[in-house]
């Protein structure tokens, strides 16, 4: 083998091991045609064909339910093609059904994932995924070595010319877009916070979801705690439209101005779009509204990511825990593109509420890649 020369690290690497690191460079190129596919199936609505089909789909009975071209459907390499990357990923399993010529054929099944992307399910995270892989947010990642480059907020701002809430009043198809996802992964954590029956909103009064969107928390809150006097603050825009109820109210405004003052402040994947500064800003603010009345039982609850710490490969050990790891830098990376936000660390959080004169912190980790946190002043 021919000696590869430079001046820094010795670049020579025996074949085998060379074609390793190719393939592994190949493999990492190549992950947005993971997402890309899965979008295309979304698009073509390839989970919900195989729901309502309600029995292993075979290729030819899926290719004939699609939304596709006629003469696409003539060559039936093309959809075969799609749905192998997505069995693949484990988006969709295969099972020998039964076929039109009585010979057993592949059928095509859903999997606990793809489940959760038929557009039925009141779980659907459909409306999460098209948005993360809108082209508005997919543009900026094209951008971040430009960003390092400027003194721009955010590889967004680089793009688009204006930060993130800026462009969703900008743009109303795409803030439509978005708050339709917050409003479905809403859907979901409230289910898992009722069903595993989390005592956290129990003696309360009064709460305010800040910056709670179009309101699916705070509803939920206020239909199952009918004592409980619940306001949904956020941006006049995005309550406009949005009737309240005996014991819910929609309050337009800046959170950097004012929080209603509650007993509790709920926020929901709030902090983690800010930087350190801004978010000590706003727990002072919540500090001041848990507290005002003299309520010495006032609490701050967030649902947010608490970043596993990565020591020697220890923690991250099975691939479970090293997937869960993944997602969470990888959100954390979204945070970096999209906003001036970041995942944190427990250690990170823990300066943050000390910085915003809090005494206290519980962390429960039950939502998956997130956690509740309830933070005590
Ligand atoms: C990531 S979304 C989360 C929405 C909701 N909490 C949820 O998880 O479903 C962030 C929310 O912050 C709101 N927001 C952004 N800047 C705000 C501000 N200055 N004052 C009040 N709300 C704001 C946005 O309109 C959006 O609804």
């Amino acid at each position: 083998m021919e000696k590869v020369r430079s001046s820094g690290h010795d670049l020579q690497v025996g074949a085998t091991e060379q074609l390793k690191a190719q393939a592994h460079i190949w493999n990492q190129i190549f992950n947005f045609i993971n997402s890309m596919s899965l979008k295309c199936a979304i698009q073509l609505g390839i989970p919900d064909a195989i729901h309502s089909h309600g029995k292993p789909m075979t290729l030819s009975q899926l290719i004939s339910a699609l939304p596709i071209h006629q003469n696409k459907k003539l060559d039936s390499h093309l959809i075969y093609r799609l749905m192998r990357i997505l069995v693949n990923s484990s988006f969709f399993s295969l099972q020998e059904v039964v076929g039109e010529t009585d010979q057993l054929e592949d059928g095509y099944v859903l999997t606990n994932s793809s489940k959760l992307l038929v557009r039925d399910n009141p779980f659907s995270l459909t409306p999460i995924l098209l948005t993360v892989l809108d082209p508005i947010m997919t543009k900026p990642w094209h951008s971040i070595s430009t960003w390092l480059q400027s003194d721009d907020p955010t590889p967004f701002a680089t793009t688009h010319g204006m930060e993130f809430w800026d462009y969703t009043v900008r743009d109303p198809r795409f803030g439509n877009v978005f708050n339709e996802a917050m409003a479905s992964d809403a859907r979901l954590v409230v289910s898992v916070l009722f069903d595993k029956r989390i005592s956290v909103f129990e003696g309360l009064e009064s709460l305010v979801d800040l910056a709670g969107g179009t309101g699916t928390v705070g509803k939920a809150i206020a239909d199952a705690f009918p004592h409980v006097e619940c306001t949904v603050f956020d941006l006049p825009h995005v309550i406009a439209d949005l009737q309240g109820s005996t014991n819910l109210k929609f309050v337009g405004g800046d959170m950097f101005d004012e929080i209603p003052p509650a007993d509790a402040i709920f926020m929901k994947w709030i902090l983690h779009d800010w930087s350190d500064e801004d978010c000590v800003k706003l727990l002072k603010r919540c500090k001041v509204a848990i507290t005002c009345k003299g309520n010495k039982n006032g609490k701050v609850i967030l649902v947010d990511m608490v970043i596993v710490e990565k020591q020697n490969n220890k923690d991250i050990g099975h691939d479970h825990d090293h997937q869960l790891y993944e997602t969470q830098i990888l959100f954390d990376m979204l945070m970096m593109v999209s906003f001036p936000g970041r995942e944190r660390k427990e250690t990170e959080w823990a300066k943050l509420f000390s910085d915003a004169g809090f005494s206290t912190y519980k962390i429960t980790p039950i939502l998956g890649v997130r956690s509740l946190i309830e933070v005590f002043p």
